[in-house]
């Protein structure tokens, strides 16, 4: 029976690296703590790039390695928190005039760095019923555009960077299950508190530096620990599936110590763990796509392979996935 499969993977990071040791000359910090206590040495910065040109290249690749024209796709969903504008256009609408379409379903959803799998929720759905035929699904961020620069307790965490899937039905290697959930009464441990209807743009907002992301990092990272690992529990033993079965695990790409905190607790080895937060720190949305990627063009993904992905993030939002992968 033919269901929801993953049939390509592509991304795309901006050329620009910015080390730990460029962060040292920012803000008083040291590349030791931030290894320390994170796992990232570098991030990517897009430059001259905008989000959605990061989306369209991270689709561009997608849609060729499924082997199909940019007017096959008939839904782009784009999840990002650093839209390339605050309402409207939609990234996805921007994403695909890049790709030259002009009468095809496009809209951007907002789930923080959970917006992969919530992503993967969607467009299962569509195809499935029957209402699209090709979704493409896209993870972009710009967070360099929103990040302070000043505050050392968020900027040596995040970086730049998109990574996108087409989804299309096949009659095998499909994606098993997808879980998604949400906990609003911890929104404001991780929020961008400026410029929307709460606190509409001022100079006060401004001054105040409300338009950035602001994150109670310890609280948030007791949460994360806690949620993803009873989440991808509850996942792998609804699906009657061991965490031996499993060929990749690929987490949300935050923090080393919280991805090391799940694979410990689900008795997961080295090379079952997909990791690229050392070079890409933390991308929200796009993490996960651009993990699968560095799995494919590494050959460690191949047709068939079974992936575990979990995400957690603002919101609060969170979420687990259990997939073949579809691509060849
Ligand atoms: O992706 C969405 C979800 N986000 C996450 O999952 C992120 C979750 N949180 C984290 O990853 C971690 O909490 C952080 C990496 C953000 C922080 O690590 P931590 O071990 O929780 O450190 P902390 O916030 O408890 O801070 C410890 C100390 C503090 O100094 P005092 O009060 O002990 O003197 C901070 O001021 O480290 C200080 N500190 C820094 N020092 C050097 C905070 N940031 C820095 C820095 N460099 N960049």
């Amino acid at each position: 029976m033919k269901k929801a499969s993953m049939i390509s993977i592509g991304a795309y990071v901006p050329e620009f690296i910015l080390t730990n040791h460029d962060l040292e000359k920012m803000v008083e910090t040291s590349d030791e703590w931030i290894v320390k206590r994170t796992g990232i040495h570098t991030r990517h910065i897009a430059k001259d790039e905008v989000t959605s040109d990061l989306g369209y290249k991270a689709a561009k690749q997608a849609i060729e390695r499924a082997k199909l024209a940019p007017s096959d796709i008939d839904a782009i969903i784009c999840a990002t928190i650093s839209p390339d504008y605050l309402c409207m256009p939609s990234t996805a609408c921007r994403i695909s005039n890049l790709l030259g379409l002009t009468n095809v379903t496009a809209f951007d959803i907002s789930a923080a760095c959970t917006g992969f799998i919530y992503l993967l929720e969607i467009a299962k759905s569509l195809v499935e019923s029957g209402m699209k035929k090709n979704v493409l699904i896209i993870g972009a961020e710009k967070l360099s555009s929103i990040t302070n620069w000043e505050d050392r307790g968020t900027c040596v965490l995040f970086g730049d960077g998109a990574g996108a899937a087409v989804i299309s039905l096949r009659e095998d290697n499909h994606i098993i299950d997808v879980h998604t959930s949400s906990d609003g009464s911890k929104g404001e441990l991780l929020i961008t508190p400026g410029c929307g209807s709460v606190n509409p743009m001022s100079q006060d907002t401004l001054d105040k530096k409300l338009h950035f992301m602001h994150m109670a990092g310890n609280e948030v990272f007791k949460v994360a620990v806690n949620t993803l690992t009873n989440d991808v529990i509850d996942i792998l033993a609804k699906n009657g599936i061991l965490s031996s079965q499993i060929d990749l695990f690929i987490p949300h790409q935050a923090n080393l110590r919280i991805i090391n905190a799940v694979q410990q607790k689900l008795g997961l080895s080295d090379e079952q763990c997909v990791l690229t937060v050392a070079k890409y720190g933390n991308t929200s949305s796009a993490s996960i796509p651009m993990a699968i990627n560095d799995a494919f063009e590494s050959g460690r993904l191949k047709n068939g392979s079974l992936m575990l992905l979990d995400a957690f993030g603002g919101g609060f939002t969170w979420g687990s996935a259990l997939l073949k992968f579809g691509g060849k």
